[in-house]
């Protein structure tokens, strides 16, 4: 296991809210080698001392849950190095040390090809690991340098393209439910299923994250991956095994098969919205346009809906819908399975409760059969039955899991560098489109359930 990992943008946000409380989380149930050492690297005038102090704040604060003396020793086990990345000297002397490292680069997605060129001349240990959060590339074209990049100073085998829903354990229950029981698999096609909902609807507003996400919007900060990312898990072809290759051929093939849309379907299956000022959960939200670090001009959407088809044996016929927002009245955080309705009613009034639902809800984790039966009154009549599975609370947080495995090398979680490539394929006609107004930018109250037209299908 690696002992060493070097977050580069170690004093950014990402490194306070996910990274540390997620070591932290794996310190405490004594997941982290003997002598792991965490090591902060960015452009900051700081020292050992001011990174601690800072480290020990954001654990207080984001890994409440977690043992004291355990993130007490995290901060002990870290230090900091002062770096610039076009210095390679700074960088030479961060990777100094014995072994691997895992390089996590926790900067903006435009930093990504200096860093990696980077540490491929600074010289990274030979079996290190390299790190990068989404969005990987702006678009088809910079995913693809990307990967060449990459190629040319790691192996596949070491590069690690993190999504963080994919370590979330209701997530991994859609593999579970869908390949450890006998019942769902023969019913999960077109033939018996009409509609899946892919849905992550926040009450969160942008938040202080404008910097990033003004440059992004929704679309490519969710729909691109995490999104795409379920879609694969619900859609996929039962694997052989669970094993990195495996797992991750039969996502592509999902990615694959879905039908490219063409500019008609941009302007009917898919939806961009932004929010205006309101009031989410009794707190005043200002318009996305006046959240400092916003640039009206770009347009960015904090809403996204795209409606797809796969062109697969098993799905043609149903629907994919993936939507996300923020600042939305409230959170909705869940794939919905909606199967069709039986082909015949024996009852009088068959009217009454809708097709059965299927549910797996990602935050809260929770997981729900909707069915219909008959309930007790002297006529037979119909009435919901809704079976809910009592989830146990994941052991780790996603990024804990997402950690363990980078210092692992098990990239079976990761995003191989052809899905990244194929999820850009799909998303290419919707923001090619957009650039060309084909659906109008609309817009949405804070606190409300989003812009009002329905996306056809
Ligand atoms: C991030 C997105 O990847 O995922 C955010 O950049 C989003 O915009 C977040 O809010 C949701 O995941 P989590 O785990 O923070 O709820």
């Amino acid at each position: 296991m690696i002992q060493r990992l070097v977050v580069f943008g170690g004093t950014g946000d990402l490194m306070g809210r996910y990274l540390l409380p997620g070591l932290a989380a794996l310190q405490s149930r004594g997941h982290l080698p003997a002598g792991f050492e965490v090591v902060g690297a960015a452009r900051d005038d700081w020292d050992d001392d001011r990174f601690r102090s800072w480290a020990a704040r954001w654990l207080e604060r984001d890994a409440a849950g977690v043992d004291p003396a355990a993130a007490a020793a995290l901060v002990r086990a870290s230090r900091y190095r002062r770096i610039d990345l076009g210095d390679p000297a700074s960088v030479t002397a961060c990777l100094a040390g014995e072994g691997p490292v895992a390089a996590y680069l926790a900067l903006p997605p435009a930093v990504f090809p200096i860093a990696v060129s980077a540490l491929d001349r600074a010289g990274i240990p030979a079996d290190s690991q390299v790190v990068l959060e989404k969005p990987f590339g702006d678009d088809l074209d910079s995913a693809r340098a990307l990967n060449r990049l990459l190629a040319q100073g790691f192996d596949e085998r070491h590069v690690f393209r993190v999504d963080h829903f994919l370590a979330m354990t209701t997530v991994q229950n859609v593999l579970g439910t869908r390949l450890a029981n006998r019942v769902l698999e023969p019913i999960w096609t077109s033939a018996h299923i009409e509609e899946i909902e892919i849905v992550w609807d926040e009450t969160l507003a942008v938040e202080g994250r404008a910097g990033y996400y003004d440059h992004v919007g929704a679309l490519k900060d969710m729909v691109q991956n995490h999104l795409l990312q379920l879609l694969c898990l619900v859609a996929m072809e039962p694997p052989i095994s669970l094993g990195e290759r495996d797992l991750r051929d039969r996502k592509v093939d999902v990615l694959r098969s879905v039908r490219p849309l063409q500019a008609h379907d941009v302007a009917v299956r898919t939806r961009r919205a932004r929010y205006r000022a309101g009031r989410v959960g009794g707190s005043e939200v200002p318009a996305y346009v006046d959240e400092e670090g916003v640039t009206p001009e770009h347009g960015t959407e904090t809403f996204a809906e795209v409606v797809l088809e796969l062109d697969s044996w098993r799905w043609s016929g149903t629907t994919f819908r993936l939507r996300t927002g923020k600042a939305l009245v409230r959170d909705r955080k869940e794939i919905l399975v909606r199967f069709r309705a039986v082909p015949h009613h024996p009852f009088d009034r068959p009217q009454g409760p809708s097709p059965n639902l299927l549910r797996f809800g990602l935050d809260p984790e929770d997981l729900r059969l909707e069915l219909t039966g008959t309930g007790p009154g002297a006529t037979l009549s119909l009435v919901p039955l809704v079976l809910t599975a009592d989830l146990q609370p994941p052991e780790l947080p996603a990024y804990a899991r997402i950690l363990l495995d980078v210092l692992g090398g098990d990239t079976t979680l990761s995003i191989r560098g052809d899905e990244a490539e194929q999820a850009w394929r799909i998303v290419a006609p919707v923001l090619e489109g957009w650039s060309r107004d084909l659906a109008p930018l609309e817009e949405y109250d804070a606190g409300s359930s989003g812009p009002e037209r329905r996306v056809l299908t």
